[in-house]
């Protein structure tokens, strides 16, 4: 039985259909158990289930006896990007041993930090690590010591390759993830990462990646443009919003769950307001649940609707967050899209800008709009129209 769940992604019990899109995960995953490797770039807009679909395949992977890493790209700078990768793969090889707890030692700042990877490192055989975590450990904590003395890290990039061959060396299969993966392309080693990245990952038999990002166009030139160095590198998954049936499904089953249950157009309307998209549908599910009685009545749906998108949700919170993060001609050129407008043309006459096409590119590459024969449109409900009050 499905609950509703909205705040963070979800996964087992919370988690629902995406089953196609599970399947195609596990085929790539079980293909190197065969000798072929196949690595995926997972992309699709905001608030869609990117990362509740990489935790549950994730969550497969480990039951089926791969080691499992999940690195979250957000907010993660080159050097924290380096540093939380090596501690989760360092984790990961560990996890058998409950007497390392690796993670926690090196959150205690340098001097801890230095001190847990040291131990590691006398026990490296004892821990039946290869002899490249020795490598690694003794980088790892060269960069500690250089932090410690405030020197610039001299060995940013030799510890990179070091971290990135890791799993290679590792006796087991490895499944690793990295979430909002398109962040990383604005790191250092002047714009080599992706190069560096690829160099040490390419010939690793033993491992699938699994890159996850909402910045749709950034996603597609990272692995899509010819001239980057990971293009061509991994087969694109789009992660869509659940269909109408799936919505209503879904909403079905979590009423369900409650003891409830809800009238045909109390969903059409849910659907209609959510278009699909799962944070939505479980945030309006929860607000459903509270009305007393036991049948969700269309009225009530309607409320919800309406109170998804106004100030006080933390819909509307998480949604505003995501659009402060826009210039002012952004914002209203999608006010100007809600409005109704679909062809550049037509969206130019609200906006007081003449490079239309060059906004309207950097929309479509935020995942904000995509564009079809029918012309331009914001893909997400609730931004639709709170965009109308700009
Ligand atoms: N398969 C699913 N079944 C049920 N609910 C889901 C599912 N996937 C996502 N959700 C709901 O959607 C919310 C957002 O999911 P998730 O964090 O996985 O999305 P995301 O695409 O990674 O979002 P973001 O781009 O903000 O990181 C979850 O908190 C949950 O409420
Ligand atoms: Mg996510």
């Amino acid at each position: 039985m499905v609950r509703f769940s909205f705040g963070a992604p979800v996964s087992d019990d919370n988690f629902f259909n995406r089953e196609d899109e599970l399947s195609y995960l596990e085929k790539r995953l079980f293909a190197i158990k065969a000798g072929s490797r196949n690595d995926i770039a997972m992309i699709g807009p905001r608030r869609v289930g990117k990362s509740s679909l990489a935790l549950q395949m994730a969550g497969h992977a480990r039951a089926k006896g791969f080691k499992t890493v999940f690195l979250d790209c957000e907010g993660l700078d080159f050097e924290s990007f380096i540093k939380e990768y090596g501690n989760a793969l360092l984790s990961a090889e560990l996890e058998d041993r409950p007497d390392m707890k690796i993670r926690e030692a090196l959150r205690g700042g340098t001097v801890a930090a230095i001190a847990a990877l040291s131990e590691i490192l006398g026990r490296v055989s004892a821990l039946e690590l290869s002899a490249a975590f020795a490598d690694f450990l003794k980088l790892r904590i060269e960069l500690e010591r250089e932090r410690m003395t405030g020197k610039t890290p001299q060995s940013l990039r030799e510890l990179l390759e070091a971290t990135l061959s890791l799993p290679a060396k590792s006796s087991s299969k490895y499944v690793v993830v990295f979430d909002e993966f398109q962040e990383t392309a604005t790191y250092g080693l002047e714009k080599q990462f992706h190069a560096v990245f690829r160099r040490a990952t390419q010939f690793q038999k033993n491992v699938v990646y699994v890159y996850a990002g909402s910045s749709v166009g950034m996603m597609e030139d990272v692995f899509g443009n010819k001239r980057n160095p990971l293009a061509g590198n991994a087969d694109i998954l789009g992660v869509v919003p659940f269909s109408e049936e799936t919505s209503k499904r879904f909403l079905k089953a979590g009423f369900g769950s409650y003891g409830k249950s809800a009238d045909k157009e109390a969903l059409q309307v849910l659907w209609e307001g959510t278009n699909g998209f799962p944070a939505y549908l479980n945030w309006a599910g929860l607000r459903c649940v509270d009305f007393p009685g036991k049948n969700v009545s269309k009225d009530e749906a309607v409320r919800v609707i309406e109170e998804m998108a106004s100030p006080l949700s933390p819909v509307y919170q998480s949604v505003e967050k995501q659009l402060g993060r826009l210039g002012r001609f952004s914002r209203l050129i999608l006010r100007s899209m809600a409005q109704g407008n679909k062809t550049a043309t037509t969206i130019a006459t609200n906006v007081p800008k003449t490079n239309i096409y060059v906004y309207l590119e950097r929309l479509r590459k935020y995942g904000l709009i995509t564009k079809n024969e029918a012309g331009y449109k914001i893909i997400d409900p609730v931004i639709r129209r709170m965009v109308l009050n700009y």
